[in-house]
């Protein structure tokens, strides 16, 4: 049903796709009888722009169509999907967000541990269907284990309590004798889990999505409440605050910046049809958002937090508040499953990916963690039916960027050709160590650009593409190719829609 757009159309500034277009318009095809374009990249690694935290690398799982049942657990034997878990592993996640989404809303955790067949069978009232509860605290834990993920759980803030969030903090992080401690040590588990990340609710803004009308006044009244009870069962925890517009944020971190770590961004971008080049204009104005949103943290939340009242019996913030994009992706209309959330991704799709880790290095030092939405099945990198898998093309960026990148991220200026008022490249620079990763994605569907690096020396090149930025994986074929070469002096050649990682040691 069409109703997915305006279901969503509080996002509407986020997923428009809408193009800057500007400049001067050279139909492709005239373009290619031209040279090659060209180019130049200048990294400073003494620019230090922040330390990119591995948890900017993290995903997203929630009871929601076929993301858990059908998807990561399979119902007929209670257990992972081994199939499912060995395309997930090289993710490398060192983050997993869960139960939702919007199903937080309505989710009560309580429902979901014990003995699996004296669980509750719940309707899923909001993305439809019936939970078994088959898959709840314990087994996420489970899987967040076996995939390497810290735990990252988000708390109803609508049919719930805050006593029952307190409760569940208590569950996974309590190691005496209390009552959820000794629940959850009578279910199997005796070492506390220590779940660090708790997010305060899920899109509190969004009244639709329980009928539940909150204003920024009506979510610090409860999240305070809520944040109190949960950091009196574990001062440590990491706090998440739900984000919205600007009017929104400004008053919830006025309020709450003493007692949180995190203020959330969801951003998904997506194109216009037929016009795949707006989807990064619609990126664009994703890290526009982020932009906005750091300088209003760095007006209102100074870098720690003194003089705190003693009453509260937890100590406050001491480190600066970061953007958590708990939820970040690519939203197409036109998918199946669910609201139709099943997306296809083809290559331009995975250049997109390739852009949006681009932009969270280069805002390394206000991006604290982001959980791409979500892993499978739903708006995800893996695919599955009854018996088999398949990953789609943006699996494979997610692969490379958290196998090549991290350290810290550092100063880099590009000079290059503009289509449509869409630079062609997106570049970012990172060191780890003494090996400095400029990742380059030429966006341009049909030209390689000629790139003059700053840099000479021996470098190593791994290299992903498709033969088409239209093309798509399928149970029965995988478009993406990777290329690893290497290359001398200072001049790289980036083929017309790629993703390069160029590598070498400074
Ligand atoms: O990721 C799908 C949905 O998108 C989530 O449940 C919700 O938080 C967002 O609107």
């Amino acid at each position: 049903m069409n109703n997915n757009v305006n279901r969503f159309s509080r996002r509407v500034f986020l997923k428009s796709g809408s193009g800057v277009m500007a400049g001067l318009m050279i139909p492709a095809t005239v373009k290619g009888l031209f040279a090659k374009e060209k180019a130049s990249i200048s990294v400073d690694v003494n620019e230090v722009r922040g330390i990119v935290c591995p948890e900017i690398y993290g995903q997203f799982i929630e009871h929601l169509g076929r993301a858990i049942y059908g998807g990561i657990f399979d119902e007929e034997t209670n257990s992972f999907r081994k199939d499912v878990l060995e395309k997930v592993k090289p993710l490398k996640a060192p983050l997993m967000r869960y139960p939702g989404g919007t199903v937080t809303k309505t989710y009560h955790w309580k429902d979901g541990i014990g003995p699996v067949d004296k669980r509750p069978v719940r309707r899923n009232l909001i993305w439809g269907g019936e939970d078994s509860n088959h898959f709840g605290t314990d087994e996420f834990m489970k899987y967040s284990a076996e995939i390497g993920a810290a735990p990252f759980l988000t708390v109803n803030m609508n049919t719930g309590t805050a006593e029952e969030a307190s409760d569940w903090v208590e569950y996974c992080n309590a190691n005496g004798n209390s009552y959820f401690a000794t629940l959850r040590k009578t279910n199997g588990h005796a070492a506390p889990y220590k779940v660090k990340y708790w997010g305060l609710g899920n899109e509190e803004a969004a009244k639709e999505d329980v009928g539940l009308l909150q204003n920024p006044d009506d979510y610090i009244k409860k999240a305070w409440y809520f944040a109190k009870l949960m950091k009196l069962q574990d001062p440590e925890i990491s706090l998440v605050l739900v984000g919205d517009n600007d009017e929104w944020n400004r008053k919830v971190l006025q309020e709450m910046h003493p007692i949180c770590d995190y203020i959330s961004l969801h951003l998904y971008a997506g194109s216009q049809p037929g016009r795949p080049a707006t989807l990064f204009s619609s990126i664009a104005s994703m890290e526009k958002r982020i932009e906005e949103t750091a300088q209003l943290i760095k007006e209102i939340a100074p870098e720690k937090v003194e003089n705190f009242n003693k009453w509260y019996r937890f100590p406050s913030r001491q480190k600066p508040v970061k953007i958590a994009l708990d939820e970040w992706g690519i939203w197409e209309n036109g998918g199946t499953g669910n609201y139709g959330l099943e997306v296809k991704y083809n290559w331009n799709h995975a250049l997109g990916v390739a852009t949006f880790f681009n932009i969270f290095h280069r805002h390394a030092d206000v991006i604290g963690m982001a959980t791409w939405a979500q892993t499978v099945n739903v708006l995800a990198p893996v695919m599955t039916d009854q018996t088999k898998v398949f990953v789609q093309t943006v699996y494979y960026p997610m692969v490379m960027y958290r196998q090549l990148c991290g350290g810290k991220s550092v100063g880099v200026k590009v000079d290059g050709p503009v289509n449509d008022g869409i630079p062609a490249l997106d570049v970012a620079a990172t060191v780890n160590e003494d090996i400095l990763t400029i990742t380059v994605v030429n966006r341009d569907p049909k030209q390689d650009i000629d790139i003059a690096l700053n840099k000479n020396g021996n470098w190593k090149v791994y290299v992903l593409n498709a033969p088409g930025i239209e093309l798509e994986n399928t149970f029965d074929k995988d478009v993406v190719s990777h290329k690893e070469t290497t290359l001398k002096g200072s001049n790289y050649s980036a083929p017309a829609h790629s993703i390069s990682f160029l590598q070498i040691k400074i």
